[in-house]
């Protein structure tokens, strides 16, 4: 790839712009001495008024969702992509969320631009556990737990059972609650389903990720040994 569009497909503007930039002597290596648009690529060597580029595509990253914020980027309200560097949104391909949590959901969410692993994380057969803190508008009745473990679970509108899902029990109102599925809006409707309302949810699990102290609000850019602890969840 041409190191202009390469320049251009990390949002740092169009073409043109781009264009502009090398003219303009703003582009060189690490070195200092002025690139031009046609020279060979070379990433990791590339600055711009003296920084250096923001990272290739293939990135995953990680996001501690406030509550308020949607997973939408057409959603007119405040959406993830707002917690972002601004050019991140400009990138091409584009960083989409890794499935999505509802804007009144807080906790774990992943970012990536990679779409072979956006499906390996959320096909159906990666069966990748995804863990939830709920807390409850009722008390729970005590059979919730075998409900969820029963893999008969039907909810309204759906046309197969849910798979098995675990329920530890943390308090009255309280619950952590183990998925190895997606569905739309699961964890609420699951509790509507036994007679419950969740009260505020919280994402604290994928796979083998955790937020692990990440601020609400900030992100971080995963590694290849985080990826792999990812995956190395899937046991769970
Ligand atoms: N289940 C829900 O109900 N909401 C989410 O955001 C995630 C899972």
């Amino acid at each position: 790839m041409k190191l202009v569009k390469h320049i251009a497909n990390l949002g740092y503007g169009s073409r043109k712009d781009v264009q502009w930039l090398f003219r303009e002597g703003r582009i060189t290596n690490a070195a200092g001495e002025v690139l031009y648009a046609d020279d060979p690529l070379d990433h990791d060597d590339v600055r711009i008024d003296g920084e250096p580029l923001d990272p290739p595509t293939g990135l995953l990253l990680m996001l501690h969702k406030p509550v308020g914020y949607t997973c939408s980027t057409k959603d007119r309200g405040r959406v993830v992509h707002d917690l972002l560097p601004p050019r991140y949104r400009l990138r091409s391909p584009a960083l989409s969320t890794v499935g999505r949590l509802d804007r009144d959901t807080s906790g774990l969410l992943l970012l990536t631009d990679d779409g072979q692993l956006l499906h390996r994380i959320i096909a159906p057969k990666s069966k990748l556990p995804k863990v939830y803190l709920a807390t409850l508008a009722e008390d729970l009745r005590g059979d919730e737990g075998a409900v969820f473990a029963s893999g008969t679970l039907m909810l309204e509108g759906e046309k197969t059972p849910l798979l098995p899902a675990g329920l530890e029990v943390l308090g009255p109102r309280s619950a952590r609650l183990t998925l190895h599925e997606g569905r739309y809006h699961q964890v609420r409707r699951m509790f509507a389903a036994v007679g419950n309302h969740v009260a505020a949810l919280h994402r604290e699990r994928i796979g083998g990720l955790v937020l692990g102290g990440l601020p609400v609000g900030e992100w971080r850019a995963l590694d290849a040994e985080a990826r792999t602890r990812l995956f190395a969840g899937n046991a769970a």
